[in-house]
């Protein structure tokens, strides 16, 4: 199961600073405001005894930057580290072991009013906030994820501004992803020295794409898609740097006139050793001349006819996870991957006796875990799958209107409902676990 904090924890309270994300929820930039979202924060152990009930043995969810050091830097919010203290004390009594991500995109605010990603500083901050994480969990939590899918937080956060911190910026949006990748580098070796014997990996997010024809010009629209959507991440985490063609055609387009951000030695620390490769997969994109750095829903995907759409929009593509597994396997042969996100959008609600029939994230779930297992029975280092989310949560901008849980949730009352997915996933869950 994967979750992150501000989609679920609402307790905007007992300490806690606010996050770029609050202040977008504040500024109304959000479908629905983040202030509750799941209540998860007053309701973890309700949430807790769900995932004992549907059997999985791992969790993944974010620590929230602001209820640990409200300000960014400095001052330690206790009640903060002890919420997330007694939430993984929780897990392991349940024999749920925690998969932590330090940064699921909420900056603390007073960061960014100091210039945020794009500054160099926020490298700083980040690492002395994941020395204080790994040093008060670190003797329980072993699985560490340093950044969730940098990908979003710098376009989408800082290049096309529809994501908090709303800025629209090139340069700025490329130093912000630099940063981000740099504090990714950092903080592996502080978790490891704050934690000992822990796995520490990234999540990244992916986008696999095809041209729509072999004409040239969308054979090079794809080239650069997958350059700007996937390599420009991928590429560094694995020591190789960012890919040559695409600082040309950013150059050639005007994105930026010199990677002057990046100092000598960034890109090794960058390329730290990782245990783990985290992907989050949701679906795949056919690219066209002119839409090369469009992920406008409803283009037909590539290799395969989409099973459907889900409610984001967003083809179901199960071969094209295989192949990119496969893909990742090949090109950048990491120790071991895991599925951090993967799961479907669809607004199924309770029905006159109460069930919640949602048959078609059944299917996606059955077609994606079964891609998976041919990725691994291809060699693929495969060694976890984690159901993006146990809750219907606040799908950011979106607010409640996109429902991705397993769990289904009443947003005016936050009573919590298991759907249909649910139970099936209890049963694949304990037939996988009883076969291991
Ligand atoms: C991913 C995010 C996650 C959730 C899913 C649907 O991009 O990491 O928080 O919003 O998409």
């Amino acid at each position: 199961m994967a979750a992150s904090a501000f989609q679920i924890e609402g307790g905007r309270t007992d300490g806690k600073g606010d996050s770029i994300w609050d202040v977008f929820s504040d500024e109304g930039r959000l479908a629905d405001p983040g202030d509750i979202t799941c209540d998860h924060y007053n309701r973890w152990r309700e949430d807790v005894t769900l995932m004992a009930d549907l059997g999985v043995n791992a969790y993944r969810f974010s620590i929230a930057w602001t209820r640990v050091l409200p300000e960014g830097t400095g001052r330690v919010n206790q009640a903060g580290l002890d919420f997330y203290s007694k939430l993984v004390d929780e897990l392991l009594a349940n024999g749920i072991t925690p998969f932590a991500t330090l940064y699921h995109w909420d900056l603390p605010q007073a960061l960014q009013d100091r210039g945020g990603w794009p500054e160099r500083s926020t490298v700083d901050a980040f690492t002395e906030y994941t020395a204080i994480v790994g040093r008060a969990l670190g003797d329980r939590v072993k699985h560490w994820i340093t950044h969730n899918e940098p990908w979003v937080a710098t376009v989408l956060g800082h290049v096309e501004g529809v994501f908090a911190p709303g800025m629209k910026n090139w340069s700025d949006g490329l130093k912000a992803g630099h940063h981000l990748l740099l504090s990714h580098g950092k903080s592996v070796e502080v978790l490891r020295a704050a934690s000992p014997g822990s796995s520490v990996g990234i999540a990244l997010d992916c986008r696999p794409a095809t041209p729509a024809s072999e004409r040239p010009e969308d054979v090079a629209a794809c080239r650069y898609f997958d350059g700007f959507r996937n390599r420009w991440f991928f590429d560094p985490v694995f020591g190789e740097g960012y890919p040559d063609d695409m600082v040309k055609a950013y150059r050639n387009r005007g994105r930026i006139t010199s990677l002057d951000f990046v100092r000598p030695g960034d890109l090794d620390v960058i390329a730290a050793q990782i245990d783990f490769l985290g992907i989050n997969y949701y679906t795949c994109i056919e690219v066209s001349a002119g839409r090369e750095e469009s992920e406008d829903t409803g283009v037909p995907p590539g290799p395969d006819p989409p099973e459907g759409y889900t409610e984001m929009g967003w083809a179901v593509t199960p071969r094209a996870l295989t192949d990119f597994l496969v893909r990742v396997k090949n090109e950048y042969q990491p120790a071991e991957i895991l599925i951090t996100e993967n799961g479907a959008s669809y607004s199924d609600g309770p029905d006159a006796a109460g069930r919640v029939h949602d048959q078609r994230r059944i299917e996606y779930l059955d077609l994606h875990i079964e891609a998976a297992r041919v990725a691994a029975a291809q060699g693929v280092p495969l060694n976890g799958y984690f159901v993006w989310s146990l809750l219907d949560n606040l799908e950011w901008v979106s607010g409640f209107s996109q429902r991705f849980g397993l769990v289904y949730v009443d947003h005016s009352t936050g009573t919590r409902t298991p759907k249909d997915s649910f139970y099936w996933y209890r049963d694949f869950v304990a037939s996988i676990l009883r076969n291991s």
